[in-house]
């Protein structure tokens, strides 16, 4: 699996370390958590401070948009430097339109979906998408509780793509550490997120490689 630490969980006051630190340490993605305090109970960067990060790697860019009404901020944030761009389903009734607006910038678009929406409600969009986000946790803070509940979902989610024959990618994300980093590799993840996992841990190195666990 490829592995994107999550920013939201590294130390503020030594941004540039941090990210230096886990590009070093193998990273495949450095993955940025916005939130609006309006969609998620909490308030996080906006696309200056995207900006800035983008001078500070050459990591790719993973956005994870905790936005109401994305399709309103995704200029901003692509012209800011991103790679890759998710967005959440329950946050926007123009699904559709944001996927394409982000591609036809040729950023990878992907669709977020909380632990509480079924895959159901957005199969009609994977065969444009170039990756699923599938929460393990409810989004707004970092360090919060894997919810192991979600994993029939990446398995369903996984299955629909073999079956289809599909390009669309799963990234998992909340929760992730080494304990269930295996299960979410067997259901189907390609690309884990973690926060606390790689930032709180001692060694950055080792945490990544351990959470990018091969299949069993
Ligand atoms: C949750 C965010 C996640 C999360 C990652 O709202 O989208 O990216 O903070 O941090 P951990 O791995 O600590 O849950
Ligand atoms: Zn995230």
């Amino acid at each position: 699996m490829k592995v994107a630490p999550s920013i939201i969980a590294a130390k503020f006051t030594d941004f540039q370390n941090e990210i230096r630190h886990v590009e070093t340490a193998g990273a495949d993605l450095l993955h940025l958590d916005v939130m609006d305090g309006v969609f998620v109970p909490n308030i996080t960067f906006g696309p200056m401070v995207v900006d800035a990060i983008n001078e500070l790697t050459q990591l790719e860019l993973d956005a994870h948009l905790m936005i109401t009404k994305p399709e309103k901020y995704l200029k901003q944030f692509i012209d800011a430097g991103l790679d890759w761009v998710s967005f959440h389903t329950e946050a926007t009734d123009k699904t559709a339109h944001c996927i394409k607006y982000i591609q036809d910038r040729r950023v990878k678009a992907g669709l977020a979906i909380n632990p509480g929406t079924k895959f159901e409600t957005v199969k009609e969009h994977l065969e444009k998408l170039d990756y699923l986000l599938i929460m393990t946790v409810n989004p707004g803070f970092y360090g919060q509780k894997f919810m192991s509940e979600v994993l029939p979902k990446i398995e369903e989610a996984k299955k629909w793509i073999i079956e289809h024959r599909l390009d669309c990618l799963i990234e998992v994300d909340g929760g992730i550490n080494e304990v269930n980093a295996k299960e979410v590799c067997n259901a189907g993840a390609d690309i884990v997120v973690a926060g606390a996992g790689i930032f709180k841990a001692a060694d950055y190195a080792r945490a990544i490689e351990v959470l990018r666990c091969s299949k069993v």
